[in-house]
């Protein structure tokens, strides 16, 4: 049996991540493949658990150190009951953020110690590496408008981040450049400006270029 794909999306707060990652599942699916969708953090019940303390109240109620240790605690469980298993069966596993999150969000923009991070994806994260990441970017006001009317719109409580200020949102957007910049075999930057269906477009585009369909 052939290894399943694994993609991930990232990027910061209101980028529209989540509509894309619905409209490559079902591209995807309609190729014939069996497609598992996933988040972080969450993607399995220990790890919605745990998504639930760290993305409510108060921005400092964690330090970036202690979101860190949580995230990845979140992480280990996801990879152990929803990805590693659906990857060893041939799925393709989608997931709306991962293990760059945390280089960003807690490393870039938090001040955790790169090293610390390096080392715990050198232990945690096994086989669960990301064929394909696509870095969602966008203008840090855009996005935080988008995130704002979203969160208005549908009362969501997830607002620790968001909360956080711009300086920390374009430190975020730098980790990511960044990121993508290092490791451009496995990132491809999507402009998040665009329509909904030219980013759909970018990210199939992406895909097909990078991952054969059928092997
Ligand atoms: P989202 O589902 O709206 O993308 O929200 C997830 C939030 O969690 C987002 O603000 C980014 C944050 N996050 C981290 O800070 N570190 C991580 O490792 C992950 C996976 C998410």
């Amino acid at each position: 049996m052939t290894r399943g794909r694994f993609i991930t999306f990232e990027g910061g707060e209101g980028a529209g991540k989540s509509t894309q990652v619905r409209r490559l599942v079902a591209r995807l699916q309609a190729e014939g493949l069996e497609v598992v969708a996933t988040r972080e953090p969450g993607g399995s019940p220990g790890a919605e658990a745990i998504r639930n303390l760290v993305l409510t109240g108060s921005a400092d109620r964690w330090s970036p150190m202690t979101e860190t240790l949580l995230m990845y605690a979140a992480r280990r469980d996801h990879i152990e009951r929803t990805i590693a298993p659906a990857l060893e069966r041939g799925a393709w596993v989608v997931c709306d953020r991962f293990a760059d999150s945390t280089r960003a969000y807690q490393g870039g923009a938090g001040g955790v110690d790169p090293a610390l991070i390096s080392a715990l994806e050198a232990q945690v994260l096994d086989a669960a590496r990301p064929d394909l990441t696509l870095i969602f970017d966008l203008p840090v006001e855009v996005g935080l408008a988008r995130a704002a009317a979203h969160a208005d719109a549908s009362g969501h409580a997830e607002t620790r981040f968001e909360s956080k200020g711009s300086a920390f949102h374009e430190r975020l957007r730098a980790a990511f450049a960044q990121i993508a910049a290092a490791e451009p075999g496995r990132c491809a930057v999507i402009d998040a400006a665009q329509t909904i269906e030219e980013v759909e477009a970018a990210v199939w585009g992406a895909v097909q270029a990078r991952l054969p369909l059928h092997v």
